[in-house]
Order: C-alpha cells, then sequence, then structure tokens
C-alpha cells in the first residue's frame, strides 16, 4: 500500500461509521496504530459497541414514550435471545453487521448491501440494518431512490422506530426535500412527542418559514428534557427577536438543568454572549466564565479558549499584538492563553480535557508569523496531548508553512489516523496539489480527497473553497468551480461568510460584480445569524467579508452604500483597522477631509503596521499641500513597515514633486533595497529621471520596471515617451501597441495610442483605438476628450453628438448617485485583464480564501493576515489608485 492508499483507507473508516444523526452515534473513537512508514492499520475501538449504543439510544427515547414501543420489545427480544440462545440469531446477526461494516469500508458496497440484506432476512425488524443499508444506497446511487426504498422498507417493518425516521427525515432535509422531510419528523414525533432531537432538528427545519413555530417545538420539548442544543437554539431565537430578558431566563432556568458537563458549559458561554453583547454587562459576562471555568471538568478548556477571546475583545486589541517598535506586545488574549497552557501542563489530574487552549495560542502565533514559536507550543501541547488530531494537524500546517513537506505529511497522516477529519483532509490535498510526492500532480486524488472531505463533514466551508480554487486554477472550469461553491452553498456551511466570500471572489475574479455583490451580501446576512447567540469562531472572516463588499462598492462608485457597509462592519465587529481605512477612503471620496482624517488615524491607532493606511493618509494630506505631515506620515509607515514598496514609491514621488531630486533619488534607491521586485519603484525613478532630462538612465530604469512587470501599464507609456523624447518615434508608437497589448485595462495607453495615430493621419485607425479603449473603460473621460477631437477634425458633427450623448450617460457627475454604468465599466476591466493574464491575477483573489488556516479550528479563532494583504492586492489598489493619481502617468 502506498502512502495514500492507506490514508484513505483511514479515511473510509471514518465515513463508514456515517452519519449519525443522533450525537452519540457518531462519538465512538477510532483508534490507529502507525505501524510503519507505508502502512497504516487501523482497529475501531467503538466497533463492537456501536450497536450496543445504538439500541441504548433507541430505548432511551422509547422509554419517554413507552407505550407499544418496538423498540422496547426488540431490547426485550435481544436480551432474551441472549439469555435463551446465545449463540444464534443475535450472535449472527451482529456478526454479519460487522462484516457488512468491513466490507462497506473496503470499498465492496454491493457486498455489504448484501449481507445487510441477509441480516433482513434473519431478523425482518432490525432498525439499524435498515438505518445502516439506506445510508449505504444513499452514499453508492446518491441521485436515486434506493435510499428512500431502504428507508421505506425500514419504516415500514420497523414502525415505532424513532430513530429510522428521523434518519428518514434529515436525509430528505438534505436532499433538499423539506415538505417530506416535515411530514416524517412529523411522524417521528408520533411515536416520540418529547424526543430531545428530533424537537431540535425538526425546529431548525421549521425556523426559516415559521419562527414562531420553531419556539414553539423548542420550548414543548424542554417541558420535559434540557438539552444545551435546545436552550442554544431558543435562546438565539429569541434574542433574534430582541427579547434579551426572556433569552436570559431561559438560559438561567436550564443551566443546571442539562445533563453533562460540556452541555453545561456550552449554555454557559452562550448566557455570557448574551450578556457581553446584549446587555453590555461585562462583569456579568466575565462572572459567568469565570465561574464556569471553575465548574467545568472535561470542557475546561472550550472555556479557557472562549475567557482568552473575551478579555482580548476587552483591550480591542486583537488586530495588533505589536507596538510600533516591532516588538512583541503581550495582548490580553495572548497572556491569558499561555496561562491557560501553563495551567494544563502542570495539571496532572489526567482530565481528559483537549489540547484547544495550544492550538488557539499557536493560530495567535502563526498569524503573527511566529512559526518558530508555534511550532514549540504545538510540540508542547502534543506532550501532554499526543492523542489530540487537531494539534497534530496544526502543527502539520506549521511544518508546511515552514517548508517541511516531509514533517507536515508524517503529522496530517498520524491526526488522520486518530480521528479522520475534514481540515485535515483539505491540507493533505493541498499539499498533494502543491507540493506533489510524485513529479506530477495526481488531480484525480486531490478531487478525491475534497469529497472525501466533504462526506465527513458537508458544512465544511474551507473544503469548498479549496476544491472550487483547485478545480478553477487547473482546469479553467468556471462553471464546475460555480457548482461546487453551490454544494456548499446548499450544505449550510458552518461558516458562512468564508463560504460566501470564497464563492463571491471567484464571481469577482470573473468581472460578474453584480453577482459577487449578491454573494456578499447573502453571506454577510448569513453570518450575522449565525453569531446571534454565540461568540462565533468566524467573526473574522465575517470581517473580511464586510471589507471585501466594502472596498467592491467602493471601486463601484457607491461610495454611500460602500460608507455604509465600513460603519456597519465596525458596528458589528468593532475597531479593525482594515474597516476604518476603508471608511476613510470614502470619506475622503465624499470630500469630507476632516472625518477621513479621524478614521485615517484610528485605523492606524488600531494596527500601526497597517501600510495601506499610512501611504493613503499620507497621500491626502500631500494632495491638500501639508507636506510636512505628509513627510511624517510616510515617515511613520515606513518605520513600522519599511519592506512596504509603495510607502517609499509614495514618500519619494512627493519630494520630487518639491523639487528635492537628490532626497527623492535616495529614497527610490532606500526603498528599491528593501522591496527589490516593485516594478512601480523602478517605473516612479524613470519618471524622475525623464523629467530631468537624463533619458539614458531612465531608459535603463524602465527597462527594469518593465522586466519585473510587463502588465505595468503607466510603465509602457513612460518608456514611449521616453523614446520619443530620444527623436524614435516609430519605437515609441510600437511600445505604446505593445503596451496596450500586455496592459489591455490600462485606458491611458490606448488614449496616448490613438493620440499618435491621429498624429500620423490615420484616423480609421485611431477611432478603431480610441473605441476599444471605451470599451475597456468607458468612465475614462479623456478618452471621450481625445474621441471628440477626432471626430472634430474630421467634421463630423453626428459622431460628435452620438459621443456627447454617451458621455452624459456616463458622467451624471454626483458621487452620491453613481451612474449605473459604474460596476461595468470595473468590470471590462477585469474581463480584460483576464484575457491576458489569467494565472497570476485570477488567482490571487481566489487564493485567499482558501488558505488552509480552517486547520487550526478548534473553536479557535482563525484568520489570515496573509488573506488581507491578497485582498488589499486587488482590492485597495482600486480604492487607493483613485487617490494615487500621481503625474507618471502623464510623464
Ligand atoms: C447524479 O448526480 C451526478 C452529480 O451529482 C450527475 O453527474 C449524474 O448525471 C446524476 N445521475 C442521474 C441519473 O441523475
Ligand atoms: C424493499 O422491499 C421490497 C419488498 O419486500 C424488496 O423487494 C426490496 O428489495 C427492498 N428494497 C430494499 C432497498 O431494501
Ligand atoms: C406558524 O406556526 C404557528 C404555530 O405552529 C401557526 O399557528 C401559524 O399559523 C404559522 N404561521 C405561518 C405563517 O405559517
Ligand atoms: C457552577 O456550579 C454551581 C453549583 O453547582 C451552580 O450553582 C452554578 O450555576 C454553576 N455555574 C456555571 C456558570 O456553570
Ligand atoms: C520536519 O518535521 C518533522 C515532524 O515534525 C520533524 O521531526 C523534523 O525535525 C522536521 N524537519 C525539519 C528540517 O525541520
Ligand atoms: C472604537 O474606538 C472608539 C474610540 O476611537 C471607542 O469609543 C469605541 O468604543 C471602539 N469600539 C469598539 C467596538 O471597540
Ligand atoms: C532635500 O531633503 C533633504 C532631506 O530631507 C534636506 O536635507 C535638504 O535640505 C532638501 N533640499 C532641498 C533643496 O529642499
Ligand atoms: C524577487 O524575485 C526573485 C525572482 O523571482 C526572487 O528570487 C526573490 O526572492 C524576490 N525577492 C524578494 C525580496 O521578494
Ligand atoms: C450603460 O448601461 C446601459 C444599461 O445597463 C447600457 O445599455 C449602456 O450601453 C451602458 N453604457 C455604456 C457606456 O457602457
Amino acid at each position: 500500500m502506498t502512502i495514500l492508499d492507506s490514508l484513505l483507507f483511514c479515511i473510509l473508516i471514518a465515513i463508514a461509521a456515517g452519519f449519525g444523526s443522533f450525537p452519540s452515534s457518531s462519538h465512538h473513537r477510532r483508534q490507529c496504530f502507525l505501524t510503519n512508514e507505508n502502512s497504516v492499520s487501523c482497529l475501531s475501538r467503538g466497533r463492537l459497541s456501536h450497536r450496543a449504543k445504538l439500541h441504548s439510544i433507541t430505548s432511551q427515547s422509547a422509554s419517554v414514550a413507552p407505550s407499544n414501543s418496538a423498540d422496547t420489545e426488540k431490547v426485550k427480544r435481544h436480551r432474551t435471545y441472549h439469555i435463551q440462545k446465545p449463540k444464534t440469531t443475535r450472535q449472527k446477526v451482529r456478526t454479519l453487521f460487522q462484516k457488512a461494516q468491513y466490507l462497506e469500508k473496503k470499498g465492496l458496497w454491493r457486498k455489504a448491501a448484501q449481507t445487510l440484506s441477509d441480516i433482513l432476512v434473519l431478523d425482518p425488524r432490525d432498525s439499524h440494518s435498515y438505518l445502516a443499508l439506506a445510508r449505504l444506497q444513499a452514499r453508492r446511487f446518491p441521485n436515486t431512490t434506493r435510499a428512500t426504498i431502504a428507508f421505506h422498507n425500514g419504516t415500514a417493518a420497523c414502525p415505532n422506530s424513532v430513530h429510522l425516521w428521523q434518519a428518514w427525515a434529515v436525509f430528505e432535509q438534505n436532499a433538499g426535500r423539506s415538505e417530506r422531510a416535515k411530514e416524517l419528523f412529523g411522524r417521528a414525533l408520533e411515536i416520540d412527542p418529547y424526543n430531545p432531537y428530533v424537537c431540535h432538528a425538526y425546529g431548525l427545519l421549521l425556523e426559516k418559514d415559521n419562527a414562531t413555530a420553531a419556539v414553539n417545538l423548542w420550548q414543548h420539548a424542554l417541558e420535559k428534557k434540557s438539552t444545551a442544543a435546545l436552550v442554544c437554539s431558543l435562546g438565539t431565537a429569541y434574542i433574534a427577536q430582541e427579547q434579551y430578558t426572556k433569552a436570559r431566563r431561559l438560559y438561567a432556568k436550564h443551566l443546571n438543568k442539562v445533563s453533562s458537563d460540556r452541555e453545561r458549559t456550552e449554555v454557559a458561554l452562550a448566557s455570557a454572549w448574551l450578556e457581553e453583547r446584549y446587555f453590555s454587562n461585562i462583569n456579568g459576562a466575565r462572572q459567568l466564565l469565570t465561574e464556569s471555568l471553575r465548574n467545568a471538568t472535561t470542557s475546561a478548556s472550550l472555556v479557557q479558549v472562549a475567557l482568552a477571546r473575551f478579555e482580548g475583545r476587552r483591550k480591542n486589541e486583537r488586530v495588533t499584538p505589536f507596538t510600533s517598535d516591532g516588538g512583541i506586545r503581550k495582548n490580553a488574549e495572548r497572556q491569558k492563553l499561555e496561562q491557560a497552557c501553563e495551567l494544563n501542563i502542570q495539571d496532572s489530574s489526567s482530565l481528559p480535557a483537549d489540547g484547544r487552549v495550544f492550538n488557539a495560542l499557536a493560530s495567535i502565533e502563526v498569524k503573527a508569523r511566529r512559526l518558530k514559536s508555534a511550532r514549540e507550543i504545538l510540540h508542547r501541547g502534543l506532550e501532554r496531548h499526543p492523542q489530540d488530531y487537531s494539534l497534530l494537524q496544526a502543527a502539520g500546517k506549521v511544518e508546511e508553512r515552514m517548508g517541511n513537506y516531509t514533517g507536515a505529511r508524517t503529522l496530517y497522516r498520524a491526526s488522520l489516523c486518530i480521528q479522520p477529519s475534514a481540515p485535515c483532509l483539505v491540507a493533505i490535498a493541498l499539499l498533494e496539489l502543491h507540493h506533489p510526492t510524485s513529479k506530477k500532480t495526481n488531480f484525480a486524488l486531490v478531487k478525491q480527497l475534497f469529497e472525501e472531505a466533504l462526506l465527513i463533514d458537508p458544512r465544511h466551508a474551507p473544503a469548498y473553497n479549496a476544491y472550487a480554487r483547485c478545480v478553477f486554477e487547473q482546469e479553467d472550469d468556471e462553471q464546475q468551480a460555480r457548482s461546487i461553491f453551490e454544494r456548499g452553498v446548499r450544505a449550510k456551511c458552518s461558516d458562512a461568510a468564508s463560504l460566501y466570500h470564497g464563492f463571491a471572489k471567484l464571481e469577482l475574479a470573473l468581472g460578474n460584480i453584480g453577482s459577487a455583490r449578491k454573494l456578499l451580501i447573502e453571506g454577510r446576512n448569513a453570518a450575522k445569524r449565525q453569531e446571534i447567540g454565540k461568540d462565533s469562531p468566524h467573526r473574522e472572516r465575517a470581517l473580511f467579508l464586510m471589507h471585501t463588499l466594502g472596498m467592491l462598492e467602493l471601486n463601484s462608485n457607491r461610495i454611500v452604500a460602500a460608507l455604509e457597509i465600513f460603519n456597519d462592519g465596525v458596528a458589528q465587529y468593532g475597531n479593525s483597522s482594515q474597516l476604518l481605512l476603508g471608511a476613510a477612503l470614502c470619506e475622503v471620496r465624499l470630500g469630507n477631509v476632516e472625518k477621513a482624517r479621524i478614521l485615517f488615524e484610528k485605523s492606524v491607532m488600531n494596527d500601526r503596521r497597517h501600510a495601506h493606511a499610512w501611504q493613503a493618509w499620507g497621500v491626502l494630506e500631500m494632495k491638500a499641500g501639508n507636506w510636512k505631515a505628509a513627510k511624517t506620515l510616510f515617515q511613520c509607515g515606513i518605520k513600522n513597515m519599511p519592506r512596504h514598496g509603495p510607502l517609499w514609491q509614495a514618500y519619494a514621488v512627493m519630494e520630487s514633486r518639491l523639487g528635492n531630486v537628490t532626497e527623492a533619488r535616495a529614497l527610490f534607491e532606500k526603498g528599491i533595497n528593501q522591496s527589490p521586485n516593485l516594478s512601480s519603484l523602478y517605473q516612479g525613478w524613470a519618471s524622475l529621471e525623464l523629467r530631468e532630462g537624463n533619458s539614458e538612465d531612465a531608459k535603463v530604469l524602465i527597462t527594469k520596471a518593465l522586466t519585473l512587470d510587463k502588465h505595468n501599464g503607466a510603465g509602457w507609456l513612460i518608456a514611449s515617451e521616453i523614446e520619443q523624447r530620444l527623436g524614435n518615434r516609430g519605437l515609441s508608437m510600437l511600445l505604446l501597441r505593445r503596451g496596450v497589448e500586455c496592459s489591455p485595462s490600462n485606458p491611458s495607453l490606448y488614449r496616448a495610442l490613438g493620440e499618435g495615430l491621429l498624429g500620423e493621419g490615420k484616423i480609421n485607425e485611431a477611432r478603431e483605438i480610441l473605441e476599444k479603449g471605451l470599451e475597456m473603460d468607458p468612465a475614462h473621460a479623456p478618452l471621450y476628450h481625445s474621441l471628440a477631437e477626432l471626430e472634430a477634425r474630421v467634421c463630423n458633427v453626428q459622431g460628435l453628438s452620438k459621443l456627447h450623448q454617451r458621455a452624459a450617460a456616463m458622467f451624471n457627475s454626483n458621487v452620491m448617485e453613481p451612474s449605473q454604468n459604474s460596476s461595468d465599466a470595473w468590470a471590462s476591466k477585469i474581463k480584460a485583464a483576464r484575457l491576458r493574464n489569467v494565472p497570476t491575477k485570477v488567482t490571487a483573489l481566489a487564493e485567499s480564501a482558501s488558505r488552509g488556516d480552517a486547520i487550526f479550528e478548534n473553536d479557535a479563532d482563525v484568520s489570515t493576515s496573509s488573506l488581507l494583504d491578497d485582498l488589499s492586492s486587488q482590492l485597495l489598489v482600486g480604492g487607493i489608485s483613485n487617490l494615487l493619481t500621481m503625474d507618471d502617468e502623464e510623464p
């Protein structure tokens, strides 16, 4: 067996263990032994007790409504068998059931189905075999009626099995047949009207159309039994209706009624969130959390992470663990987690607590790019909790980030063998995609791994993201990518923000602005719903989504809408540096310089390393003629982020505008030392030398700029200008033509080329080029001027009047009421760029959504600064370039 075969084998075991609809049936754990490098043998520890557990669940629910329950009878019957004929039917059924499970794991589905049918001949009323058969058919023939027939047969033979009716209802629900599902949940409730699992699942289904019905059902179920799921869902429904006091009473009433430690913790955390978020009762929330920590046994680490996040929010410094001197400031969350890790290590009470505190701490370190520290934390965690699969997978991710792919593989494999999980499979798929074991990437295998991940957890958003991106990039199949995202939308992913964000960015990359906007709005609403009742671990993702939506509106020239979104984001997610910058850019566009200043300041205060904010603020002051302020801002930005080339460039351009050429040259040089691959630094310098009359120097510099990035449109303009100065008119025109080819979305190139052609008297060709430019960017006013000049020159009155109408439709000269076509203009630019340079720009956009950080998810927080980098490069550029209209474009 190869390594990957053995991985798949482990996965199959996990899948065969099945999609339990009652919680406990999925609780059994597997134990695996890594026997050698190439083979893994897995033993299912819980397998023998699996049936017994299922029986205990059904009999438990039957005990609530014991009248005539076939399940109760069945348990009795089995017990009787056990006493009277211990080696006959029951033993046989059990052996056959195990065999069927084994066969299913092996992928021998036909044989497995046959074995289950054999059991049903032996015992025609074995509800678990019906269930297993139905699930098998559902996997084997996803879009046939076979599973339905099996459920049908099963419920006919065991009409009183709540478990079967419930499983069938969930199956129908997942297939999108809500009405049928409701009917089936109803049947289950006829048998056991207070069953908490059925009531909870049914309520979630009802809630979409009729919240009252759901609330009634949950209240009804809570009369007999308190479960955390029921309490938290009902509490969330109350909060959604702004009945905060009712929610408070509900939590208080049931806190000590739920049965397990874990459930009590869940209710306590929901209660603390209610106090913090809706009553602003910070002390009450803190008290609940600390008390819950004292009470908690097995779920202590869950509370520790929640408490750390809570304290982090208090200081409002989650985004910035840095001081201006670049040193590490111990923020509150990090400090809390460090303490929790220490306690966890010292605590020898050997409670089976998990290592999530280590995971949460490591995730903070990874975000701050302190990989060595993250690695060390995870190692300490693993010494304490060697069987924590999520620690192993996080450790794998850290090794992968450090370039240790072999180490990463080993760790992922170990994690899978303890507990196959979707994040781990996604990580392996991505590793296989980007750093394959063999010479060539095996796409079929990669896709299979994604599918396996989705079988284990159909609601795992990062799997859809990574999968769709892989299909889009490798096969350039946007339709398939879209259909993967649509699957995710149907599955109602637990992290809605991440799914919709990924989907929207696909549409954005394809230039479908309208679809992207629609998806982002849907995603924002879904994310808000998800964080009503609890401190969602996905809040940062939702923040990024809001940022993208705001930048989309800003780029579409819908300034007022954009500002509303940024403000809404700040209200929802606190003072995020990125959102504040977005709001500042909006205020700049609306002409409210004073408001913009305040927002810029808040933005950099929240994250001193936010280079874009320093830069945009500096440019604002520069444009306002406040040279000294601008200089200070550029210097502050450079001090915090010395490798951020555009800051150096903006500073240098300012100095050159002020006429201090020596200083400007020095700044360009320093900037290039820090950021040697940034084309625009060479371009800016070239522009300076051109102005100074040093054409030969300018030529050298611009050649370097275009070598680094041939899509740099402004660079081609300067190159052409240089040749013109040198008297090489032909070459100058050639450079413009090449520029249009390489950077087809730059309207200035069309204009320069069109005017050049006009100068040569080539009217028709000039018109064609200018029209092409307008097609690309209908909002670029100078193109209308050039075209008008052309038509005037040939006395084309009709053409002139048409042109006038077009311009009037485009520019209604009021930013408050943006023209309909402003997104169209942006869309056509994206589409044009895509035609030429698909790989880099488009994938940069798609990439961010699927960065493998879900791996650190352990209810801990997830985020990536790299995500923002990518977004910045795509979206901020639009926002900032509107500010940065420097003289480079018109040398
Ligand atoms: C079943 O679904 C798959 C994809 O989900 C599709 O390719 C196939 O054509 C469908 N088969 C039938 C019989 O509808
Ligand atoms: C359902 O029952 C019918 C009649 O007893 C039988 O022919 C069929 O094979 C069963 N189907 C399944 C999927 O169990
Ligand atoms: C919602 O459910 C309640 C209780 O089940 C019912 O009385 C009401 O008519 C339902 N409302 C709608 C709009 O279906
Ligand atoms: C902690 O335990 C005490 C005693 O059992 C109980 O009264 C209290 O409500 C619990 N608090 C929390 C937050 O779990
Ligand atoms: C790679 O990772 C493995 C597993 O954690 C570790 O044992 C090994 O030392 C690492 N190698 C390097 C070069 O860091
Ligand atoms: C954001 O910062 C302002 C001060 O600039 C503060 O008053 C406000 O409470 C902060 N908002 C949040 C949600 O922390
Ligand atoms: C140019 O800038 C440098 C450094 O800021 C300064 O020392 C020098 O006096 C300036 N020269 C002119 C001509 O402004
Ligand atoms: C610049 O690009 C070269 C070649 O692509 C690469 O080797 C180098 O690491 C890059 N330097 C920086 C600082 O990114
Ligand atoms: C503006 O939009 C309208 C309708 O959406 C369309 O008919 C028209 O051609 C567009 N104009 C430009 C210049 O793109």
